[in-house]
């Protein structure tokens, strides 16, 4: 079995021009399977509200939902370094708030990881997390925990005040001791140069080819998600369609009777069952 992926391996992958792959999980078989595909990285994302729990946005969703996912995830994955997002509300309050919950996510979980929303205005709570030892991905740009203030989920830095606070919050974020930076929904060429700035690794979403990495959500991937497709989703899979055919196909068998057969039914010698009906009456 290949070593388990570090904070290490990816600044390394970033030197060497390597690019770093991230999806979604949110529960052990997918994790699973990811991991053993080959992704380098799992992130259990708080978009568990919006393609597993049924939410309309992630921002109810709750520190014991995310653990409760991480920790299916964390047992799964033996290679992918296993990253779980500080959801909603749990680290903005205070540094000593967010020192809590990240150390509550990493020990009631096994995952390596966590992820936090925001540039200058968590830098504290970044400091607070990884003074204590526990790495922080940091994510900037469409942030959905802020898709109120935001206005909706819309592109974000494309003006030339806005694009400078992105690069502003991405050093921020490098010098308070992130170790990577997942940039959503901004302009390819905003990217490039956070990418090029930074020592750290870029994960791009909807952010162009020049991140050090991409990453996307395994549900809108493998076509599982009947939500909205942002335009930067690109689905590699119908899984939907396919499992939709195997349910079709159980009920058929079930209500026509072709299901189970012999060989999914357990026998008894036929003297026990005479036996049986004798004692039985
Ligand atoms: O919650 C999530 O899945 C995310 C990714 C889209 C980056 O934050």
């Amino acid at each position: 079995m290949s070593a388990k992926v570090t904070t290490l391996s990816l600044r390394e992958m970033k030197k060497q021009g390597e690019k770093i792959t991230m999806l979604t999980a949110y529960d052990y078989p997918t994790a699973e399977l990811v991991d053993e595909a080959g992704v380098d990285t799992i992130l259990v994302g708080d978009s568990l509200g919006m393609v597993v729990l049924g939410y309309q946005d992630t921002l109810a969703v709750t520190l014991e939902d995310m653990i409760h996912h991480g920790r299916a995830v964390a047992r799964a994955a033996k290679r992918a370094m296993v990253i779980i997002d500080l959801p909603f509300m749990t680290y903005q309050i205070s540094r000593e708030q967010a020192m809590a919950n990240a150390g509550r996510v990493i020990q009631e979980t096994g995952a390596q990881a966590v992820k936090l929303e925001g540039g200058e205005e968590i830098a504290e709570a970044v400091r607070g997390i990884t003074g204590a030892g526990v790495p922080v991905l940091g994510h900037l740009g469409l942030t959905p925990q802020s898709v109120g203030q935001m206005g909706g989920f819309k592109v974000q830095g494309k003006d030339l005040e806005t694009a400078r606070k992105l690069v502003r919050d991405a050093l921020i974020l490098e010098e308070a001791g992130a170790f990577g930076v997942v940039l959503e929904c901004v302009p390819w060429a905003v990217a490039k140069i956070i990418t090029e700035k930074l020592s750290i690794p870029t994960i791009g979403i909807g952010a162009g080819k020049y991140c050090d990495g991409q990453v996307l959500v395994y549900h809108d991937v493998m076509g599982l998600y009947t939500g909205h497709r942002p335009k930067f989703v690109k689905q590699y899979a119908r899984a939907r369609q396919e499992m939709m055919n195997g349910v079709a196909a159980y009920i058929q068998e079930v209500q026509q009777g072709a299901f189970p057969g012999e060989e999914h039914s357990f026998g008894m010698p036929e003297a026990v069952v005479e036996e049986l009906k004798k004692v039985l009456g």
